[in-house]
């Protein structure tokens, strides 16, 4: 299997310090780490990337269409509003690639603007309100497809 994206949007960059109770309290780096054991486990490559610009975001999916990769992605607040970064992801699963868009809180049980995704109609699936486990859960999937 080819590397597996997983890509970060804006604010991530914050865990650990940014709302910790609704987020907990682990890093960008303790996650990445969490995520490269599970790649090491499983001797499958991984590319953990995070970004606060829409604009590297689509780069970093277009890049993943190319090498033919699967995505993890976490769109942060662009999942209720960027329809730009909804056609990229569209774009990949359109050509038969899987993406799992993941939250790591449950953005249903919070305010109402959150309850809406703009990429999950594109989506190949969403794992949302596990932490850190939302991403390892997507990772399992994909690793099984
Ligand atoms: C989030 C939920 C979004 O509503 C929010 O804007 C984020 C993080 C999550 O992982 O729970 O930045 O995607």
């Amino acid at each position: 299997m080819s590397v597996i994206y997983v890509l970060n949007g804006p604010n991530l960059n914050l865990l650990g310090s940014r709302e910790p109770e609704v987020y907990g309290t682990f890093s960008l780096g303790d996650l990445e780490a969490s995520l490269q054991n599970w790649a090491l486990s499983k001797d499958q490559a991984i590319k953990v990337l995070q970004t606060n610009s829409e604009d590297e975001l689509i780069g970093w999916l277009h890049a993943a269409i190319k090498e033919k990769s699967s995505v993890v992605i976490n769109p942060a607040a662009f999942t209720h509003y960027s329809y730009a970064l909804r056609d990229a992801c569209a774009a990949l699963t359109g050509s038969g690639l899987s993406l799992i868009e993941v939250h790591i809180s449950n953005p249903h049980a919070r305010e109402t603007f959150r309850h809406n995704s703009v990429i999950s109609g594109v989506a190949t699936g969403v794992i949302a309100g596990f932490g850190i486990d939302s991403y390892l859960l997507a990772l399992e999937q994909l690793s099984r497809r």
